[in-house]
């Protein structure tokens, strides 16, 4: 591993992605509870990945075990646990996972859900014992992903379920049209400063495009899992059934709309069924995944 020198330096860097998580969980819970029904309300959600969430969640069954790896304000752990499941969500993020526990104390699921603080790179997992892992958006902040995944295949019970939401990495064409629709619209940059911007970087624009849609920099371990090539392992470790590429450039743009959320779902509900085309007919490539696989 080379983000890291030494065991110390190792937990100082995942301190400091606790950290950002920590806070991120803080700013949501100002303006959305961590509830699937607030956060199916948000930009994010209404727009792109709403509808792999509801498939998600019409498979979970009363009396799973189920297990979510990143679970940050635990708000879809909760909600699978109101599926009568039994929910155990891991996060590194203290406050998050406080949130996430007060929440759950307060409206207590049909099922059960326990948060546990702990890094999934290295925490042992039970054998055989979970019907289903998720894991949402954290698969490419991994140190670990080879080490995680084969734990998470031996924690699976015969013919358990793994489902992934991740990103993939940025074309130029992505990072092109991205730029080009955001320099039309209204961000929080003002137009002035977006032509300034345009001059001053001119060839390092895509570059710095592609950087912002990838979030680099962000948190410590931001992209790290990227470089692992996790959807092979994930093809090698698990019987995949279901995997669809999506969202070219539309997620990416609304997030930096400065508008309501109500105007920046409408306009992702206009931008939505051309991405779907443009990656349908393979203009474009879409920079997030969907997986659905089996344990072997
Ligand atoms: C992009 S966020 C996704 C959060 C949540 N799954 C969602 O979609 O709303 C990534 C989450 O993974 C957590 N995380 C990062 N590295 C981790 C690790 N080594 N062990 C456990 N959780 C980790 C972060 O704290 C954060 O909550």
């Amino acid at each position: 591993m080379s983000v890291h020198s030494s065991e110390q330096d190792y937990q100082a860097l995942i301190a400091a992605e606790a950290a950002v998580w920590s806070a991120a969980a803080r700013d949501l819970a100002a303006k959305w509870r961590p509830d699937w029904a607030d956060m199916r309300r948000t930009r994010h959600y209404a727009v792109v990945d709403g509808r792999h969430i509801k498939q998600l969640l019409r498979l979970v069954q009363p009396e799973w075990q189920v297990l979510e790896i990143g679970c940050w304000s635990g708000w879809l752990s909760l909600e699978m646990a109101r599926r009568g499941a039994h929910v155990d969500g891991i996060d590194v993020a203290a406050e998050a996972l406080k949130l996430a526990q007060t929440y759950a104390a307060e409206h207590a699921p049909r099922g059960s859900v326990r948060y546990r603080l702990a890094d999934i790179n290295y925490e042992p997992l039970p054998q055989n014992h979970y019907d289903l892992v998720v894991a949402v958006g954290v698969l490419h902040h991994l140190a670990e992903v080879r080490a995680v995944l084969e734990r998470v295949r031996a924690a699976l019970k015969p013919n358990g379920l793994l489902f992934v939401i991740d990103p993939l990495d940025t074309p130029t064409a992505n990072a092109l049209l991205a730029g080009a629709l955001l320099f039309l619209l209204p961000t929080k940059v003002r137009y002035r400063d977006k032509v300034r911007h345009l001059l001053r970087f001119r060839q390092r624009v895509v570059e710095r495009m592609k950087a912002s849609i990838e979030a680099r920099g962000l948190s410590p371990f931001e992209g790290y899992g990227r470089h692992q090539m996790p959807l092979e392992i994930l093809r090698e470790l698990f019987h995949v059934e279901q995997f669809r590429v999506y969202n070219a450039f539309t997620g990416y743009v609304i997030a930096n709309l400065a508008m309501p959320e109500s105007l920046a779902i409408a306009v992702g509900h206009l931008l939505l069924p051309l991405d779907h085309l443009a990656v349908r007919l393979r203009l474009l490539q879409g920079l997030s995944y969907k997986l659905l696989a089996r344990r072997i």
